[in-house]
């Protein structure tokens, strides 16, 4: 096994337990101190996970959810398959609410769902056999789209260093990577495949934002592509400018948690400021996209809901001390929307889309 895969097998980011009564995850928020392991037994715990962000990125939190059906159908005691479903659907809907931005929570769910429903006329104790591989190919088919990502991203890394003679610089907000998925991450695909191309981790530099306030640049990109081998820096969100400015930066890559039929994306609070940055200094800016997170039945990003989240993560969470004045209220949305105009384009699993986005998802999804 090579370094590149060694490094993979150390953090799968979702896993079905060995004896397939739980979904196990690394618990992301002990990172970067702990690799810790936990598995998720019920759906209380799978839930809670999911809303604390112990496992987290839109690609992770769908493949979760799926194993999470798998696991949590084959515990249900019904032999017959109507209530067999209808305890299927209360369990689906409750998973579905934990997070409401990604779209790929909801898709997973409704896949699972699809999947029960086409298989009605078998046997209950066969269909939760179906359920399990129907996760792990939802599971292996995200690799495969990472890959494919990863594949158009280098190509676009390949040109720069050709152009430049030099290591191209570049910056990603979040964590768009291996934790967020089930292999090689979105936006840091194009990292990880040109390592499988035989780039060395210096042929290349990421500067990762730090992200504030749950810090997944920080603590997890950073963490990743550094025990990767790729050569790493961190700075924080308000650094980006400076930076961009310095011309350290050829491209930025990002990942997103829904991207609207008119290419507007969603993605980690703070994308949509690096976006205007990068067109201001004249930087391409990719999304890095799944096709599972276009979502065309939302028209503009006007129409993706945005999740708000505790006061408390931007004042107390990370510090010892309470940060912010007490008598202060705090704004905490977890996410913004990057509109299509600042997107130089749309890196998907079948190709790269280019403005214009409404006739590009056409042609994709036909
Ligand atoms: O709140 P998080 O950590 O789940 O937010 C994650 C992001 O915004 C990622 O960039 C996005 O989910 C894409 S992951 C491939």
């Amino acid at each position: 096994m090579n370094k590149t895969e060694e490094f993979f097998e150390k953090i799968i980011t979702v896993k079905l337990s060995p004896d397939k009564k739980a979904v196990n995850i690394i618990d992301q928020t002990c990172l970067p101190s702990e690799i810790r392991r936990i598995d998720l037994h019920t759906k209380e715990e799978i839930w809670d996970a999911i809303k604390k962000l112990k496992v987290r990125g839109a690609p992770a939190i769908g493949v979760t959810a799926a194993y999470g059906m798998a696991v949590l159908s084959a515990g249900i005691g019904k032999e017959d398959y109507d209530p067999f479903y209808k305890e299927f659907m209360e369990i689906k809907d409750y998973l579905a609410s934990s997070r409401p931005t990604a779209v790929n929570l909801f898709w997973a769910l409704d896949r699972m769902e699809r999947c029960l429903v086409s298989n009605k006329d078998k046997a209950v104790s066969e269909i939760k056999e179906i359920l399990y591989r129907e996760a792990e190919d939802i599971r292996e088919e995200d690799v495969n789209i990472s890959r494919n990502i990863g594949e158009t991203g280098f190509r676009l890394l390949e040109d720069i260093r050709e152009k430049t003679g030099r290591a191209p610089g570049i910056l990603t907000h979040c964590n768009a990577g291996t934790l967020a998925t089930a292999k090689y991450g979105t936006a840091t695909a194009p990292m990880y495949i040109a390592l499988e191309h035989g780039w060395k981790g210096n042929d290349l530099h990421v500067y990762c934002d730090e992200t504030r306030p749950l810090l997944q640049g920080g603590r997890l990109t950073a963490f990743e592509l550094s025990e990767a081998g790729i050569d790493t820096t961190i700075q924080c969100d308000n650094m980006a400018s400076l930076l961009m400015k310095s011309g350290k930066i050829d491209i930025v890559f990002v990942g997103c948690d829904r991207v609207a039929a008119n290419g507007d994306s969603a993605n980690k609070i703070g994308t949509s400021g690096v976006a205007i940055l990068a067109k201001h200094y004249n930087i391409p800016f990719y999304v890095c996209a799944p096709s599972s997170t276009i979502d065309m039945k939302t028209e503009t990003g006007e129409g993706i809901p945005i999740e708000m989240r505790e006061g408390s993560e931007v004042t107390e969470m990370w510090y010892e001390k309470p940060l912010g004045a007490p008598g202060a209220d705090v704004f905490n949305p977890a996410f913004d929307v990057t509109d299509h105009e600042l997107i130089t384009g749309i890196i998907t699993e079948k190709g790269l889309v280019s403005p214009s986005y409404k006739e590009g998802f056409k042609k994709l999804f036909s």
